[in-house]
């Protein structure tokens, strides 16, 4: 290990541009990034395709050269040092690819030995240290394979123990599973916990697939068009969205808020005014009915869903209420105040005061602002 500094993040990014010049074009890939990653964390990047993600990843490990900006790796400056410290302080940083990038003529054992008789080890250090890893990854009966006999998944674990061979502190893992069925998906992602949680690596996971950051991810930061547009912790992301791309990305996955043209079709088929209300630990789906009940209104649930991430839940549910303008008004008002929280702890979040917008499309939202 190089990094020296316990207390220092596992990376981060002091303003960081990055801008490609070709020919006369500039194309800003980066744009004022600030960034730290904690040590022993899983820390998620998603973007589109072309957000900068992978320019991001080869920051890190200074494959390429900010335009401006300072990028600290366990406290140690990696930008303007020599090319031999560039290569001490890559040694502690693993790296995974898309498409596995294994040599075909080399065994699952040969090819996660690579990095081993690269650094110098010795041959029976070497084969222990690999065995071990074959170990860890589950691989022990595809030492002798080859990687044209190996499936996706099997590719991607050798990929991964290639990465850990010399130990490295920090795991970087740029669509490492954007090329795997959604099985093979989770078989990877549960070897990169077992990886954090078993070894201490820290790991950016980069990734265009919402499911994934809701997999594996502590936190996760929003990169769009070479800016971060929102950074917060996975549980938080998912109970509430604040940037328009995360919005999308959140949606992808959980199909709890109605869109417009549900909206549409929901309002056409229930009389009433459609309230889409958001729901949590601290404010079930129970407690958001027993007020449209007190009020004496007609209700019904036409919309909605409810999620548990890291043991806490979230979700949304779309009521259809139907009453007098007045009674109506009165359980909009009620629910846009929250409610007070069942334990004396209450979270910052739960005690705020709600927010009641209407959104474009006509429904009323009622979202407690954190
Ligand atoms: N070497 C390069 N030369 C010129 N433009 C580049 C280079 N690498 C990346 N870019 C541009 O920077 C932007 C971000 O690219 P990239 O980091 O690969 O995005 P992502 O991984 O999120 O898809 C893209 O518009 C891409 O075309
Ligand atoms: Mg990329």
């Amino acid at each position: 290990m190089t990094g020296t500094d316990s207390a220092a993040a596992a990376v981060e990014f002091t303003s960081v541009s990055k801008v490609f010049r070709v020919g006369k074009q500039e194309h800003t890939a980066l744009a004022d990034v600030d960034l730290r990653i904690e040590k022993g964390e899983i820390f998620g990047v998603i973007g589109y395709s072309g957000a900068g993600k992978s320019t991001l990843v080869r920051l890190i490990n200074a494959l390429e050269k900010p335009t401006s900006g300072t990028i600290l790796i366990s406290g140690d400056p990696i930008t303007g040092v020599s090319e031999s410290r560039v290569r001490q302080l890559r040694r502690d940083i693993g790296m995974v690819f898309q498409q596995f990038n294994l040599f075909r003529s080399r065994t699952a054992a040969g090819n996660i030995e690579y990095p081993l008789k690269v650094a110098g080890w010795k041959r029976a250090e070497r084969k222990a240290r690999v065995a071990e890893l074959l170990e860890f990854v589950g691989l022990s009966d595809k030492a002798t394979s080859y990687p044209d006999q190996l499936s996706g998944g099997q590719k991607q674990r050798v990929g991964i123990a290639r990465a850990l061979a010399t130990s490295p502190a920090l795991l970087l893992a740029d669509e490492a599973t954007s090329a795997l069925d959604p099985e093979t998906t989770g078989e990877v992602l549960r070897l990169l916990k077992k990886v954090n949680r078993e070894l201490g690596v820290t790991i950016v996971v980069i990734t265009h697939e919402m499911d994934v950051i809701r997999s594996v991810a502590d936190r996760v930061a929003v990169l769009a068009e070479g800016r971060i547009v929102e950074l917060a912790y996975t549980f938080d992301v998912f109970a509430a969205p604040r940037a328009a791309p995360t919005r999308s990305f959140v949606e992808t996955v959980l199909h709890n808020r109605p869109d417009a043209k549900e909206l549409e079709r929901l309002g056409a088929k229930y009389p009433g005014r459609l309230v889409t209300v958001d729901v949590d630990d601290e404010r079930g789906v129970g407690k958001v009915l027993a007020i449209a009940a007190r009020a004496g209104v007609n209700f019904e649930i036409v919309y909605g869903g409810v999620s548990t991430l890291q043991d806490k839940t979230f979700g949304s549910i779309t009521l259809a209420l139907d009453g007098t303008t007045e009674a109506v008004d009165g359980v909009i008002a009620a629910l846009a105040q929250g409610v007070a929280p069942a334990v004396a702890a209450a979270t910052p979040a739960a005690a705020a005061p709600a927010a009641t917008s209407t959104t474009a499309d006509g429904s009323e939202n009622t979202r407690r602002t954190a």
